[in-house]
């Protein structure tokens, strides 16, 4: 079948991935073939070429987010039938997406919708479901305000901002300039161009000197968002957590966690494993209700996936980047 794959470990450049023709993946009794119709591209698709999974094979087919057609089940795979559409984030450490065919476990695929398209449902996974995971699961909402989403244009921040809206939330996003327009029209409240704007100092103006309650931290730096949390603040870190050696978290009683989607895969926890699945489902279904828009700036050709992921690498995109096969 056509693949996406790097060749070997030394390959850790987007210009060495290429475009091969690997045997069809043979699936066990807890998984399911779906023939690719829509793919999703992530910033952890670079990272991943760039720093290999130690447990690959080569050539190793990359990708994570899939959406498309049943075309074999396994005899575990209970509720699940050839011809469904359904849509999965999948398991990092082993062959990806970027594919003709990709198989599944059972557990962690969701059904889409009639009226969601395989380019929508393939490009609400990672960053979705990320932001699904941090605003309802990571936190309670109950007596929160108002939350900071960093990054509010990019895959994660597009799908927050709108989340944290419908969950009642204020919205305060920074952004670059030039990407102020698309986080107001997601409902955002307050935009932030951190280029050019002391983010510090505007949180402590807009709340008043209060703090925020709730903060998605997926750019890094995590230290600089504890002075800007509320009392009983949360801080969802989604790249790394900071170090606490000199700040003291319970003098506010405020909290820190940590979120890492796709490790679930290698925990193989069945509960967390079956949330990807429920998770799914619900962003799916907030779009076949147009209550979430997934906000898909470009449509690419399965060839040009290698491009649109250094698009992700300059920060040029807005919203998702999603391939058809
Ligand atoms: N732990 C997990 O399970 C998990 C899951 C999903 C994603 N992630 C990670 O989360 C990050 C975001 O993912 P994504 O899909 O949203 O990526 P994305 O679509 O590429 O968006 C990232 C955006 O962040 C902005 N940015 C960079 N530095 C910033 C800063 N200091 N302040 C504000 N904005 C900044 C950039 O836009 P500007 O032009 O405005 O700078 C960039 O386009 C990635 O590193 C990804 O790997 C982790």
């Amino acid at each position: 079948m056509k693949s996406l794959a790097v060749q070997s470990k030394d390959d850790t450049k987007i210009s060495n991935i290429k475009l091969m023709n690997i045997d069809e993946p043979v699936i066990s009794d807890d998984e399911i073939l779906i023939k690719v119709h829509a793919v999703g591209l992530n910033p952890v698709d670079y990272k991943l070429v760039e720093q290999h999974n130690k447990a690959w094979n080569y050539p190793h087919i990359l990708g994570l987010d899939a959406a498309g057609e049943i075309i074999k089940v396994g005899t575990n795979s209970k509720n699940l039938k050839i011809g469904q559409r359904v849509f999965f984030h999948s398991d990092l450490s082993k062959d990806g997406v970027f594919a003709e065919y990709a198989k599944a476990k059972y557990n962690t695929v969701a059904h889409i919708p009639d009226n969601v398209t395989y380019e929508e449902a393939a490009s609400i996974l990672c960053s979705g479901l990320t932001a699904y995971q941090a605003i309802y699961r990571k936190v309670s909402l109950s007596g929160k305000k108002n939350i900071l989403i960093h990054a509010g244009a990019g895959g994660v921040g597009t799908i927050a901002i709108q989340l944290a809206k419908i969950a009642g939330l204020t919205v305060i996003t920074t952004v670059s300039e030039f990407k102020k327009d698309i986080v107001k029209s997601l409902g955002a409240d307050y935009v932030i161009d951190y280029h050019n704007e002391n983010v510090t100092d505007r949180i402590n103006e807009i709340t008043n000197g209060d703090g925020v309650d709730i903060i998605i931290n997926d750019i890094g730096n995590p230290e600089e968002d504890l002075a800007r949390l509320a009392y009983n603040g949360a801080l969802i870190c989604i790249l790394e957590t900071p170090d606490l050696t000199n700040y003291n978290l319970s003098s506010k009683g405020q909290s820190v966690s940590s979120l890492n989607l796709g490790g679930v895969h290698q925990s193989n926890y069945q509960n967390q494993l079956n949330d990807l699945s429920v998770m799914a489902e619900a962003l799916a279904k907030l779009i076949s209700e147009n209550k979430l828009d997934p906000v898909i700036t470009k449509r690419i050709k399965f060839k040009d996936i290698p491009k649109g992921l250094e698009e992700l690498i300059n920060h040029k995109t807005i919203g998702k980047i999603v391939a058809t096969i």
